[in-house]
């Protein structure tokens, strides 16, 4: 078995540790490690809870702690400030205090929600993360985003509000679907154009041992993707430096693509996958980059089986919610766009004709 690997993310008093590795059944001992309190609530759905419930239940009762389980419904609209008032019942049945646990386990939703309880409840307590899909290993576990929707818009109200530990187990991915390991992949491949061309040559020699979910391999591509979102977020914790904005390459048309479906159509990473070529066709037309990088990429796409071109669907739709994201970040619309593989810059002099020529 590879050993665990641990990565910091540093930001003095409220830096900590993520450990990648088959490591679930050691999660009483990390809890221990950190002195938090003796009670621990574990925000889950049931589909999760199926597979590692027990296990995460178990190590921690190794350890003395009291266990409380919460299921929520699976799902992005249950990421909603309702469900965030059932569960601040739950903690006050539970009678959580400042020095107990929130743990989620699970997913993007069960991450994000169960992170903003925990940023509020009782104006703050413990938080650990157990992120169970290649997605939120590699993304929303890491950097302290958490929040709910509204039905204006994904993530409108939330916090920066970091975990005391990320535990991210390899293992836990043998029982995701394919797809759901497939738009984890889109974000790894971002990680390699923003900031890492050895990971993206990694990924297009050992794409067949992805496929086959080798352990060895996992890790590795998650490791280094942690090791550059870490280090871009202890760099720019609050997204007010222009580091931490470089993450949302291929997002700009990429959210677009999305809310124009009603979050229903492309899963997040599937939409990620045709912002990134949309935001490198517009570099190429822009002469910022070759069209080599552009060809690379489609085809590590394609052959990692993620959508390259827009379905067929409304583009004004599209367009609209390109407009409120320009409404949002203060009258332009910002791309990142790349210059070569692992290097990209924030841009906000697109002329408006070529977004549309690359969107049609
Ligand atoms: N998912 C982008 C970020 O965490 O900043």
């Amino acid at each position: 078995m590879r050993k665990v690997e641990v990565i910091s993310v540093n930001l003095g008093r409220r830096s900590y540790s993520i450990y990648i590795g088959e490591k679930l059944s050691q999660v009483g001992k990390i809890v221990k490690e950190l002195g938090l309190g003796k009670k621990v609530l574990v925000i889950t759905d049931s589909k999760v809870f199926h597979y590692y419930g027990e296990t995460i239940k178990k190590g921690l009762e190794k350890e003395d702690y009291r266990v409380y389980i919460v299921k929520v419904p699976v799902g992005e609209r249950h990421k909603s400030i309702n469900q965030a008032i059932k569960l601040y019942e739950k903690c006050a049945n539970c009678k959580l205090e400042r020095d107990s646990v929130i743990l989620a386990l699970g997913g993007g939703v069960i991450n994000d929600l169960a992170g903003f309880v925990a940023a509020t409840y009782l104006r703050g307590i413990n938080f650990i993360a157990v992120p169970t899909t290649l997605l939120a290993q590699v993304d929303a576990s890491i950097g302290g985003k958490v929040g709910v929707d509204l039905p204006q818009a994904k993530n409108l109200v939330g916090s920066f509000y970091q975990p005391r530990a990320v535990l991210i187990d390899t293992k836990a991915l043998k029982t995701l679907p394919l797809r759901e390991i497939k738009t984890g992949l889109s974000e790894i491949v971002k990680y390699g154009i923003i900031r890492d061309k050895n990971l993206f040559e990694y990924l297009e020699k050992n794409l067949e041992k992805i496929r086959k979910l080798e352990t060895d391999v996992l890790q590795t591509i998650i490791v280094e993707s942690v090791r550059i979102k870490a280090k871009i977020v202890s760099q720019d914790e609050r997204e007010e430096r222009g580091k931490r904005e470089i993450l949302n390459f291929g997002h700009t048309i990429g959210h677009s693509i999305e809310a124009a479906e009603g979050y229903e159509g492309y899963r997040h990473g599937e939409a990620i996958s045709i912002g990134m070529l949309k935001a490198t066709e517009i570099a190429v037309a822009m002469h910022f980059c070759g069209s080599e990088l552009l060809l690379r990429l489609q085809k590590l796409l394609k052959r990692m089986g993620l959508p390259t071109r827009i379905k067929k669907m409304d583009e004004r739709k599209i367009y609209r919610s390109l407009f409120l994201d320009k409404k949002k970040k203060g009258g332009k619309l910002r791309f990142i766009l790349p210059r070569e593989l692992g290097d990209v810059f924030i841009c906000e002099s697109i002329p408006f004709h070529l977004i549309k020529k690359v969107l049609q």
